[in-house]
């Protein structure tokens, strides 16, 4: 029998991510990331926040009429007017969720919000049961949780349960948190809430330290069951939970973190890329996952290993998160003779021994004024290699291979 728990996936790249700059998407291509997203197989997805404008309800209400498996989820602040127009935008959704937010700690409710403790716990409390009017499904979010006096949350916690909240979400609003806090927290939080089995514990991690990722999976190891994050990690200034990241850390290392979510990993990559296509913002390279570069090896050592036994070099295999088996092995001035030889034999070249020494030579000079070297790049050597006429000039110098010009696509 099983020992894993499962850990529901809360995306929220049309919410919280699609409110970074550069990243805001029309409602057709929120319609697009939406069924992508149903695809991929997360649990909830967060469409937007309806009061925000009426483009952003209107993503709501399409993505709630055309995307019916997972739950969706609409943000609102606690003032009634918000409530009620995300339940009007999630309407025609099959599974429906609220989720209210309010700030819980001192700094925020004196500097920004002007409230009092006692202003803040009864607004949390009368907006969770204005949105159980609407569904059975509410979230409420202590924003600036991490930073919030701990009696004071605890009491909110616990009366917003009381009111009817499903899901109680602690958000790092401002990636402040370190991992071995935070799983400290969510465990002495829902050991000290009296009514805290009746809700589903969540994190909501912010990047500001770089430390999302392993906030999130030390908050899984303090006791909640949902996270909150987004494609390709985008969000409020240095973005959210990266979900590609949360989702193969859980698949690659069940032994320290017996988890399960129900992502399809091999739509990871396109899903990425999807998103890359919409916003026009590219990936980082070496973003882990899902970066051209997560799979890639140029070093001649890296590549001899891979070649041999990819273990060697890799703890995932490509093809798990949809990435191009075939664009692992970059040839550039780093590579080694043999990748350079595993190549041409892909490209269907069977090459004497001295051939391979001259094309290997040509490449290693051809990477001195190159980034990487493609296809037919490696074509054209291989072939002027191969003609007598051309031979001697191909492995005269390295710096006339490249001067003739070898190729324009990499
Ligand atoms: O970071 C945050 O606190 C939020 C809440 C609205 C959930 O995004
Ligand atoms: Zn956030």
């Amino acid at each position: 029998m099983s020992t894993t728990a499962r850990v529901t996936v809360f995306d929220t790249t049309l919410r919280d991510g699609e409110q970074a700059p550069g990243y805001s998407l029309d409602v057709s291509s929120k319609l697009a990331m939406a069924r992508a997203l149903d695809a991929l197989g997360v649990d909830i997805i967060e469409a937007g926040f309806p009061i925000a404008s009426p483009a952003d309800s209107e993503a709501v209400r399409q993505i709630a009429t055309g995307v019916r498996r997972p739950v969706i989820c609409a943000l609102a602040r606690t003032r009634s007017q918000d409530i009620e127009e995300a339940a009007r935008a999630l309407q025609p959704a099959q599974r429906a969720r609220i989720h209210t937010f309010l700030a819980t700690s001192d700094l925020h409710l004196t500097a920004k919000l002007r409230m009092t403790r006692q202003e803040c716990l009864d607004s949390a409390v009368s907006a969770v049961r204005l949105a159980r009017r609407f569904t059975d499904d509410v979230e409420f979010s202590a924003e600036d949780a991490t930073r919030s006096d701990r009696d004071f949350l605890c009491r909110v916690i616990e009366a917003v349960i009381d009111a009817g909240c499903t899901t109680i979400n602690l958000p790092d609003t401002v990636g402040y948190a370190t991992p071995d806090e935070l799983r400290e927290f969510f465990q002495q939080i829902i050991g000290r809430v009296p009514n805290s089995e009746r809700a589903i514990f969540s994190t909501h991690c912010h990047n500001d330290l770089g430390l999302a990722v392993a906030n999130s999976l030390a908050a899984i190891q303090g006791g909640v069951r949902q996270v909150e994050c987004s494609i390709n990690g985008i969000g409020e200034r240095a973005g959210n939970a990266s979900l590609e990241e949360l989702v193969m850390a859980l698949r690659v290392r069940p032994d320290r973190l017996p988890y399960d979510t129900g992502i399809r990993s091999q739509a990871l990559f396109g899903t990425s890329q999807l998103l890359s296509t919409l916003t026009s913002e590219p990936v980082q390279a070496n973003k882990a996952i899902v970066g051209r570069n997560a799979f890639a090896h140029e070093a001649g050592i890296h590549q001899d290993g891979v070649l041999k036994d990819a273990r060697t070099y890799e703890i995932m295999k490509p093809e798990d998160v949809g990435q191009s088996v075939s664009s692992r092995l970059v040839l550039g001035r780093h590579s080694g003779r043999h990748a350079v030889q595993s190549r041409c034999e892909t490209l269907g070249f069977a090459l004497a021994h001295s051939e391979i020494d001259e094309v290997y030579r040509a490449v290693i000079s051809l990477g001195e004024h190159r980034k990487a070297i493609g296809d037919s790049d490696l074509r054209r050597i291989v072939d002027r290699v191969r003609t007598p006429a051309s031979a001697a000039a191909a492995a005269s110098t390295a710096t006339h291979v490249e001067t003739v010009g070898y190729g324009h696509g990499v």
